[in-house]
């Protein structure tokens, strides 16, 4: 069945390949590099698949920020809002309706889900996304619904997804499933070292430095500061403050990262949005 999407992913070349395989067989693992579309973009080309008609695709993601994330983003190339076609569940909030074909799933609430109900009445597939993270619940998750599909439920697909998975030993467990795989696309990586002035402040080195990567090439900068204590310290919140060039413009946003883990979730992502900040930049035309 032909894909149609808007914007071309590297994970393209090979939806239908995987396609043919999960009309041929239950379970199939897919490798594909970061990026490739993995998340956002296999749960929809399955959709329309024969064995998916009237059903519903379960993805498991391991963290809620991230059924999230992509649950919306799914939604929005279709064109929707979350709880239309694509929904997630998750501890502390779902969007779900009876329209929704393609649910995001939290590991947790999906061993759950597969304990109340071990059949998977109107669940076509379940999709283990970013597998290679390993978990209790994901292992647990896998075992449960591979049971359900040896015992209950022959016609249940089971699709191991990962970045960086050993492809071959999952297939293993899934009784020799096919491995398909995507190269995706690489790009060329420079590395360029600029020093460290020992007698002036990291974070005024960081803002001189981000703006001459801003001056040299075009596209958005992420940027890394070592600790929290660092990130307390004035940062380029403005074109001014950061020395960047007239023709563009400097905002920071908040991502969510591992180095203030050990504190609570609220005050974890306040550290984090001081600590890390992210210049973004109008597209280059
Ligand atoms: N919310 C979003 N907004 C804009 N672009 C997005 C969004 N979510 C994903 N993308 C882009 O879509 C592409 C595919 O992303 P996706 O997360 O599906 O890849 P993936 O194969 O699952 O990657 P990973 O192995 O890192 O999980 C990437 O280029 C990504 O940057
Ligand atoms: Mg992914």
């Amino acid at each position: 069945m032909p894909h149609q999407f808007d914007s071309p992913l590297p994970i393209d070349a090979v939806l239908d390949e995987l396609d043919r395989t999960l009309d041929r067989h239950n379970a199939a693992v897919l490798v594909a590099p970061p990026g490739a579309g993995k998340t956002t973009r296999v749960p929809l080309a399955l959709l329309d698949a024969p064995w998916a008609k009237g059903k519903k695709i379960i993805v498991l993601e391991p963290r809620r920020i991230a059924a999230r994330a992509s649950a919306e983003r799914m939604a929005k190339t279709l064109r929707e809002r979350p709880g239309e076609t694509v929904g997630y569940r998750v501890r502390f909030g779902s969007k779900v309706s009876r329209a929704t074909r393609i649910e995001v799933v939290t590991e947790g609430i999906f061993s759950r889900q597969i304990l109340d109900d071990p059949e998977l009445n109107g669940v076509a597939a379940v999709l283990f996304d970013e597998f290679h993270e390993r978990s209790l619940d994901a292992d647990l998750g896998l075992a449960l619904a591979r049971d359900a599909q040896i015992g209950l439920r022959e016609d249940l697909r089971i699709l191991v997804m990962s970045a960086t998975l050993d492809g071959a030993r999952v297939a293993k467990l899934l009784g020799d499933a096919p491995v398909v795989e995507s190269e995706g696309r690489a790009f060329p990586v420079e590395t360029r070292y600029v020093g460290r002035k020992v007698d002036a402040p990291v974070e005024r080195q960081m803002a001189e430095t981000i703006a001459t990567a801003l001056r040299a090439d075009a596209g958005s900068v992420l940027a890394f500061l070592p600790g929290a204590a660092r990130s307390a310290a004035p940062r380029p919140s403005s074109p001014s403050a950061c020395t960047m060039p007239r023709s563009r413009s400097c905002r920071c946003s908040v991502r969510s990262t591992p180095p203030c883990r050990t504190a609570p979730s609220r005050r974890r992502r306040r550290a984090f949005a001081r600590w890390c900040w992210r210049p973004r930049l109008p597209r280059p035309r």
